[in-house]
């Protein structure tokens, strides 16, 4: 057997790094002014064949026209910087020097030193054998002892597309309630920026993008994707220029911060992630999906608990009793997690009173939570609770006494926003105080589960006075992350649902230590589907919680189905959120078989491989998948009917066409070729919001000469 290509390579007389992926090959060049230059992302060749010969004569020509890893602002370049510094005495940008690749494993440091300044900056690259994903970031140091280095920006990485025919642009926006929506556009000859200036990841848009010619579809066609793992601000500009060159650059902060990088300092970037697939948008999400599944979330073979959480059933009026009888209803349908939410501590009686002040309230909890855990646990589920660490209504205990710990400046009026503000946590005193309250809550009353919560973005976040007033934009995040990291390391068996108003705070920084994330506030059905497939461009399906709520919506006053329901939702991490007081006998027996009915597919939907698919008529169906295909499920939803007119058949082009299924409900039996290629007769009813949960199972086996086994 010829010895395995190693990952990460780097040859020294052409100054070439390759980095290997199984379906990918990414190459960086060393230009001749010692900066590095993009050479190749995309399908597997010889990156090396790609190099011209460096000679004084054309080695200019070449490194400027070719794009940079990281681009400095100096010299001539006219594009987006993706590294802009200003040194003591005004000089700006950086030139660097190579010093050499530093190669271990299947990462690779590409460390650069300014040829005058004392400031060096490492690109850094990660690839792992089973993926295509390639992780980036950047780490930048003050390697003097004199004055502080001011950084304005420092992105994470700067990708580059080949020459295509065309380029278009997928990317996700919304707002409250409308989270994940995906937009396909033509992308123009312009810089495009997408960017949050929010503190948080943001509903508005999220910081992922995928980038094709034009002719990609959902299973063919090449698709250049990436994703940055940051929870607070951030800022991707795509800059295609007018001689066809595509190239985009990201990283955390927005436009106008700068930070104080001390002598001795060294400031690290995210992780900028981009994945090469040629197998159409699905199959840069299913690579994504394993990503985040194996290299993202924590614990991804453990199966994300059926919860319910009483915050549609009762808003703010939670006590006792309520949450007993809800409580007992949840157990009887099969539910694992009981989320106590919103209102159950301090003068919280509305979201104007109490927020930072987490002790129960006496009126609604006498004795504590505890003896409502207990009874929890003793229904045989898992408790859950609803925390909102990074704020403070200003009418609560905790703003009285310490009105200094949230970002202001004291020259300005606060702006309000849901009546609170956000505690700084870049203030190691609040930090300690975050911690040590959320620390005594889990270990005090026996919490199994937090779902963590930010209702509002930063404003008044410049600290005036402080040594460096931006940082807090930097600081704030990497303080929830470590929060959430310690009290996961403390207790183990401690599970996290991220969310902020919604989905507002979903990325892969995030996802990195939390099981699950809450996708948006609205839980109509029909809005659901396009959430969820938005959500589902670059997240799994584990990963996206999905609640069961009343009819008619509580946000869009739409009536539907229960069935209709439970099979949207089914499609992620399952849950219930509706008044359950008021389903009567038949609804509560149904709920009962559609939950037990989702613990069937949990394994596929949560550990399978998806496909996403549409049929003629309105149907749109999430196919899950074990990954050795035995084992199949399909959702599949039509929210309204046209004309009267039949759904097509439903497609199924992950199954085999050689192989043989059995509907596990039916008993019927069909020909792979005929599911592949003709399609199912879903046999949906007539009228709107209709759905079917459709179960395969192979029964042949593929012979040894077929399969290789
Ligand atoms: C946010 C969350 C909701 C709920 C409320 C409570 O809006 O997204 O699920 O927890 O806060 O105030």
């Amino acid at each position: 057997m010829p010895a395995a290509t190693p990952a990460v390579s780097f040859d020294p007389a052409l100054g070439l790094a390759v980095l290997r992926t199984p379906n990918s090959v990414y190459a960086v060049r060393i230009g001749a002014d010692g900066s590095p230059r993009h050479l190749h992302w995309g399908p597997v060749l010889d990156a090396a064949a790609l190099t011209t010969p460096r000679s004084p004569a054309d080695s200019s020509f070449e490194d400027e026209a070719a794009a940079d890893e990281l681009a400095p602002q100096s010299g001539a370049r006219f594009g987006p910087a993706g590294l802009q510094v200003r040194f003591a005495d005004g000089t700006v940008g950086a030139q660097w020097h190579f010093l050499g690749p530093r190669i271990d494993g299947g990462e690779l440091r590409l460390r650069l030193a300014d040829r005058r300044y004392p400031l060096a900056a490492e690109l850094c690259y990660r690839v792992r054998p089973d993926s295509d994903v390639i992780e980036r970031w950047t780490e930048l140091t003050h390697t003097g002892d004199d004055a502080p280095v001011t950084v304005h920006r420092l992105d994470s990485a700067s990708w580059t597309l080949p020459p295509l025919a065309d380029y278009r642009i997928s990317h996700l926006v919304g707002g409250w309630n409308s989270e994940f929506q995906l937009h396909r556009d033509r992308l123009p000859v312009a810089e495009t920026t997408l960017t949050s200036r929010r503190g948080l990841t943001g509903h508005h848009a999220g910081p992922w993008l995928a980038l094709d010619d034009g002719t990609a579809e959902e299973e063919h066609g090449q698709v250049w994707s990436t994703a940055l793992a940051w929870s607070g601000s951030w800022r991707i500009t795509v800059h295609r220029d007018p001689v066809g060159r595509t190239t985009w650059t990201g990283g955390f902060g927005h436009e106008g911060l700068s930070w104080r990088l001390a002598p001795g300092e060294t400031l690290r970037t995210p992780v900028f992630a981009g994945l090469y697939s040629a197998a159409g948008f699905g199959g840069a999400s299913r690579a994504w999906h394993a990503h985040v599944r194996t290299r993202v979330l924590p614990e991804p073979e453990r199966d994300r608990p059926v919860l319910y959480n009483s915050w549609e059933a009762t808003g703010f009026a939670v006590d006792e009793a309520g949450q007993r009888r809800l409580a007992k209803l949840a157990a009887g349908l099969g539910v694992e997690l009981f989320v106590l939410d919103d209102g159950w501590f301090g003068a919280r009686t509305s979201d104007r009173a109490g927020l930072g002040d987490w002790t129960p309230r006496a009126q609604a909890f006498p004795d504590g939570l505890r003896p409502l855990v207990d009874e929890v646990h003793r229904l045989g589920m898992d408790f859950g609770l609803w925390v909102e660490p990074e704020m403070v209504n200003s009418d609560s205990d905790l703003y009285r006494a310490h009105p200094d710990w949230v970002l202001h400046a004291p020259t300005r009026d606060a702006t309000e926003l849901r009546n609170q503000l956000v505690l700084d946590l870049s203030l190691p005193e609040v930090e300690t105080w975050v911690h040590r309250t959320l620390d005594t809550l889990v270990t005090g009353n026996g919490v199994d589960w937090l779902k963590w919560d930010a209702n509002r973005p930063f404003t008044e976040a410049a600290r005036p006075g402080a040594p460096d007033p931006d940082r807090v934009w930097i600081d704030h995040v990497r303080a929830v992350h470590r929060i959430m990291d310690r009290l996961r390391a403390d207790h183990p068996g401690l599970r996290i649902e991220a969310c902020a108003g919604g989905g507002a705070r979903v990325d892969l920084g995030v996802l990195a230590r939390t099981d699950q994330a809450w996708t948006s506030d609205n839980t109509d059905p029909v809005d659901r589907i396009s959430i969820q497939h938005g959500f589902s461009q670059l997240l799994p399906a584990q990963a996206m919680a999905a609640w069961v709520t009343d009819s008619p919506n509580v946000t869009t006053g739409r009536t539907t189905p229960l069935r209709f329901r439970f099979h949207v939702a089914m499609a992620g991490a399952l849950g219930l959120g509706g008044d359950l007081t008021h389903w009567t006998a038949e609804e509560l027996a149904e709920a009962a078989e559609l939950v037990a009915r989702y613990k069937e597919i949990r394994p596929l939907v949560q550990r399978g491989v998806q496909h996403r698919l549409t049929a003629g008529g309105g149907v749109t169906a999430v196919h899950y998948a074990t990954p050795d295909g035995t084992e199949h499920a399909v959702l599949a939803w039509r929210p309204t009917t046209r004309f009267g007119h039949p759904a097509a058949p439903l497609r199924l082009p992950a199954l085999d066409g050689r192989a043989r299924y059995r509907d596990l409900d039916t008993g019927e039996e069909y020909d792979g070729a005929l599911l592949r290629h003709r399609g199912i007769d879903l046999r949906l009813p007539p009228g709107d919001h209709a759905s079917r949960l459709l179960r395969l199972r192979r029964t042949d086996r593929l012979t040894n000469s077929t399969t290789g086994s």
